[in-house]
């Protein structure tokens, strides 16, 4: 893998029945990489194939041939803001611009939508994705904003996918959200 972009493009439900096993392999790769810092399952390829709002006009991957370089995997949680489920870039591909480059094009899927914010979480200990992110202008969003992103995330029924349900547990003291206009 030389971790140039060589081809990056949406994820369609067509791309998706070509790229599951891919997508699979590398997501249960870097759950088990990154155990002590994420919380979620590895996903199977019904995670990945959920329809949930503008999915297949935000989320995008990279891609060599068959194989999945890195993914991002994206929808709507609100009429004017975007929000970001998933962020993998595989191991030998990390460190070359592939993560910032995908974010870009995610973020230019995003406003061609009429999307103006983007949310997301990172764990707070996983310094390099939180230095990641920081580079491309996310900031740390403060206890209202985190208030009203639970709020729309609360309505993307985000049990599906089988994370926890924030809004009655409380949040994790490890997450936090980070934000970043983009129009
Ligand atoms: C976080 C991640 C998406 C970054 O992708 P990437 O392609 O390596 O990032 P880029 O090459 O575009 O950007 C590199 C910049 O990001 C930051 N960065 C990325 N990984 C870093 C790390 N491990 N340690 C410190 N800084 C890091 C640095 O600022 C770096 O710039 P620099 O090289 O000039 O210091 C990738 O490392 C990854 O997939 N990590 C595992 C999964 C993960 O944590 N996902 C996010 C979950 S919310």
């Amino acid at each position: 893998m030389s971790g140039r972009l060589a081809t990056v493009e949406l994820l369609s439900e067509g791309t998706l029945e070509h790229l599951a096993e891919s997508l699979v392999e590398l997501d249960q790769f870097v759950v088990a990489e990154m155990a002590e810092l994420f919380s979620s399952e590895p996903w199977l390829t019904r995670h990945f194939a959920m329809p949930l709002p503008d999915k297949w006009n935000l989320s995008c991957v990279a891609t060599e041939g068959r194989e999945v370089t890195a993914f991002v995997i994206g929808s709507r949680i609100a009429p004017d803001t975007g929000y970001i489920h998933r962020f993998v870039v595989a191991p030998a591909a990390r460190s070359k611009g592939v993560g910032s480059k995908l974010l870009d094009f995610f973020h230019s899927k995003a406003g061609a939508l009429g999307l103006n914010r983007i949310f997301l979480e990172v764990n707070r200990h996983n310094s390099g994705a939180v230095k990641f992110y920081r580079k491309n202008r996310y900031l740390a969003c403060d206890d209202e904003q985190i208030r009203n992103y639970l709020i729309m995330r609360d309505k993307l029924e985000e049990a599906k996918l089988g994370d926890s349900f924030y809004v009655e547990e409380g949040f994790p003291d490890e997450k936090c959200v980070m934000q970043r206009m983009i129009r």
